[in-house]
C-alpha cells in the first residue's frame, strides 16, 4: 500500500490569496473574472483547477484539445471545483522550425510561470504532440501543484491500399520506396491523405504514444488514458473523470513530489522497453527527473530497461498501431503484465490515489497478436542500449528493437557529413563513395548544434544502395530520431560535436566499430591520434546574438542529462511574491 496521507479538508488553498477577501485586490481579482460571467460562489475557497491547454490549430496533433477541454471542465464542476482553461505555449513536431525540441524548455519554462503566476490549485496538462506532454510534465514537476495528465490519443488507423499506414513511419518507408523506384510520387501524394485520418496524434508507438505511455506509467495519468483513440468516445469520458479526480487530489494535495519518485521513473523505464518506445523518452525523462532532484542517469536506461522483453507489436518495430493497442486492453494489459514477472514497483502511486500494481490487477489481454504472450516477444532485450567508448566518452543510444540483428556488430568506413546541409547536398549524388558496409555519420545536428537536437539522426540512405534492396545501414549522430522511425541508429552521442566531442573529428575513411551487445561504440584510431585531432578542433558554431536562441545555446545541457537548461532543474514550488497593485 502506498504511504501517501491526504491532508485534512476543508483548508485555505492559494488561489484564495487572489479570491478569498474583501479588500480591493482581492475586489479587483474576483471582478475582472466576473465579466466572463462567473457567479460568487465560484470563488468561495474551492478549488480552482488551471486547464493548461496546448490546443492550436498549428499543432494538429492537439487541434481537438479545445473541444475536449470542455469535457474535462463537466468533470472539475461535477466535483465540486471551478474550471479555468488557459492556453499555454504548444510545440507542433511537425512544424515548428528550427527543430520542435528547441522549444521544449522553453515551452516548460513560460507553462512554469504559467502557473505559478495565477490563481489556480491544481492543474490538468491538456497534451498530445510529442513535446508537450514532457514540457508541461518539467513545468508541474518544477511548480508541484497536484496535476493531472491527460492526452489527446492517437488518431485512427491509416489505410493506404488495404494496408495500415502508420504516422510518420510510413512516411520514411514510402520516401525511401520513392528513391528506390518501387513507388511514384503520385502514389506517394495519394498516401498523403491515408496516413491522417483523424484528429489525435501519430498512431504508430512514436514519440507522442510513448510519453503518453511514459505519462500513464509514472502514474501522472489515469490507468488506459494512453491509447484510447482521439475519436473514441471513452477519450472524452477520460478527460471528464480527470477533471472530477483532479479535485480530489487538490483537497487531498496529491503532488507530483509524491508521484514522480525513482520507483516511478523505473516502472517509467521498464515500460519504455516493454512498448518498444521512442529513444527520445530517454532525454525528457532525464529532464523530468532532473526537476523534482531524482538522479536517473543514462545507465539506468540501460541496467533498467536490458532484460525488459519488447511485448507490444506496435510499429514501427512491430505491425500494429495505437487503435489495436487500445482494443486489445492498452498500456495497464503491459504493466500488469511487468508486475507479474517481478519488474514493476508495484507500490507506486498514482494519482487515481491507488498504486501501480492496484489499477492493473485485474485488466485482461484481449489480443495476444497485439500484445504478445512472454515467450513469444517481439524482442527478447527490450529498452535502450546505451553505448559507451572513445567515440561516445559520456554515451550514445541505440534502439535494438527498431534496429536490425545482422548490423548490431559491424565494423565499417565511415562516410562523413559534416552538418545536415552537407549531408542532403551529398547523399543523392551517385558518385559518393558509400555502400551498404559504410557506417553514415552525421555531425552538428546536437542541442547546440543544429540547434536544438533535430530528428534528422535516422537519415535516408543513398538512392544506389537502396536500388539493391537494401533498407538499413549503421548511421551515427548527435542527434535524435522521431520514435516512429527505425534501423540501426545511434544518436545523442554525447558530447555532441559543436562542443568538440569526438564525434567532431571522425574522417570520412576512418573505420568505426559498433558493438551493441557489449555497448561498445568506437572510432580505430590511436588514443594519440584522436588528442591531435580534437587539440586541433576549433568550433564553428557560435552562440547568437540575442533572443531565445541565445538563451538556449548559453544554458542547454547535452543529451546524456536531458537537455535541459542548466537554470530550471530542481523544484521552486509554487510560491509567488505578493500583488503589484
Ligand atoms: Fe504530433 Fe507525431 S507529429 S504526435
Amino acid at each position: 500500500m502506498s504511504r501517501f496521507t491526504p491532508k485534512p479538508w476543508p483548508r485555505k488553498l492559494r488561489s484564495q490569496e487572489w479570491f478569498g477577501g474583501t479588500s480591493r485586490d482581492h475586489i479587483y481579482h474576483r471582478s475582472w473574472m466576473k465579466n466572463q460571467g462567473f457567479p460568487a460562489d465560484l470563488f468561495d475557497g474551492r478549488p480552482v483547477i488551471g486547464i493548461l491547454n496546448t490546443w492550436s490549430e498549428l499543432t494538429p496533433c492537439n487541434a481537438h484539445l479545445h473541444d475536449l477541454a470542455e469535457r474535462v471542465k463537466h468533470g472539475v464542476y461535477e466535483a465540486g471545483g471551478f474550471p479555468v482553461e488557459v492556453p499555454v505555449f504548444s510545440v507542433a513536431e511537425s512544424s515548428f522550425r528550427p527543430s520542435a525540441m528547441m522549444f521544449r524548455n522553453l515551452a516548460a519554462m513560460a507553462v512554469e510561470e504559467a502557473i505559478r503566476g495565477q490563481p489556480m490549485d491544481g492543474c490538468v496538462l491538456m497534451v498530445g504532440c510529442d513535446k508537450t506532454t514532457p514540457s508541461l510534465l518539467m513545468a508541474a514537476a518544477s511548480t508541484d501543484l497536484p496535476s493531472i495528465v491527460v492526452t489527446g490519443g492517437p488518431m485512427l488507423n491509416g489505410w493506404f491500399r488495404g494496408e495500415r499506414v502508420g504516422s510518420g513511419t510510413h512516411l520514411w518507408k514510402f520516401s525511401e520506396a520513392v528513391k528506390a523506384g518501387e513507388m511514384t510520387q503520385s502514389e506517394f501524394l495519394e498516401a498523403e491523405s491515408a496516413m491522417s485520418r483523424s484528429p489525435g496524434s501519430c498512431n504508430t508507438m512514436g514519440t507522442a504514444s510513448t510519453m503518453a505511455s511514459m505519462a500513464e506509467a509514472l502514474g501522472m495519468a489515469l490507468s488506459g488514458n494512453a491509447a484510447i483513440p482521439a475519436v473514441d468516445s471513452r477519450r472524452r469520458m477520460m478527460a471528464q473523470l480527470t477533471g472530477r479526480r483532479i479535485v480530489q487530489m487538490v483537497k487531498d494535495d496529491l503532488k507530483p513530489s509524491d508521484i514522480l519518485t525513482r520507483d516511478a521513473f523505473e516502472n517509467a523505464i521498464r515500460t519504455n522497453g516493454a512498448i518498444g518506445g521512442s529513444t527520445n523518452a530517454v532525454i525528457h525523462l532525464l529532464a523530468l527527473a532532473g526537476r523534482v532532484g531524482i538522479d536517473l542517469t543514462l545507465d539506468d536506461w540501460d541496467r533498467l530497461g536490458r532484460d525488459v522483453p519488447t511485448i507490444v507489436n506496435l510499429m514501427p518495430s512491430g505491425k500494429y498501431l495505437m487503435e489495436e493497442f487500445f482494443y486489445a486492453g492498452g498500456l495497464p494489459v503491459v504493466i500488469k503484465r511487468l508486475g507479474e514477472a517481478g519488474l514493476l514497483h508495484r507500490d507506486a502511486l498514482t494519482v487515481s490515489g491507488q498504486t501501480a500494481w492496484e489499477q492493473v490487477e485485474n485488466v485482461t489481454n484481449w489480443n495476444e497478436d497485439v500484445i504478445l504472450p512472454a515467450e513469444r516477444p517481439l524482442t527478447d532485450h527490450g529498452g535502450i542500449a546505451v553505448l559507451r567508448g572513445n567515440l561516445a566518452p559520456n554515451g550514445a543510444v541505440l534502439k535494438p528493437s527498431a534496429a536490425s540483428p545482422h548490423l548490431m556488430q559491424h565494423r565499417g568506413r565511415a562516410v562523413v557529413f559534416e552538418d545536415i546541409d552537407d549531408y542532403k547536398a551529398r547523399i543523392n549524388d551517385e558518385a559518393l563513395e558509400i555502400d551498404e558496409t559504410c557506417v553514415m555519420v552525421l555531425k552538428n545536428c546536437g542541442p547546440k548544434g543544429y540547434p536544438g537536437m533535430a530528428e534528422v539522426g535516422n537519415m535516408g540512405l543513398p538512392p544506389k544502395v537502396l536500388r539493391k534492396g537494401i533498407t538499413d545501414m549503421v548511421r551515427i549522430s548527435d542527434a535524435r530520431m522521431s520514435g516512429t522511425a527505425y534501423g540501426t541508429v545511434v544518436l545523442h552521442t554525447s558530447p555532441e560535436a559543436a562542443v568538440g566531442g569526438p564525434l567532431a573529428v571522425v574522417r570520412s575513411g576512418d573505420m568505426i566499430e559498433l558493438d551493441v551487445p557489449a555497448r561498445s561504440l568506437r572510432l580505430d584510431i590511436s588514443e594519440a591520434e584522436l588528442a591531435a585531432r580534437l587539440a586541433d578542433w576549433r568550433p564553428e558554431i557560435h552562440s547568437p546574438e540575442t533572443g531565445y536562441a541565445r538563451l538556449f545555446h548559453s544554458h542547454v545541457q547535452q543529451a546524456d542529462t536531458g537537455a535541459d537548461f542548466d537554470f530550471l532543474k530542481g523544484c521552486r514550488g509554487a510560491a509567488v511574491g505578493k500583488d503589484s497593485h
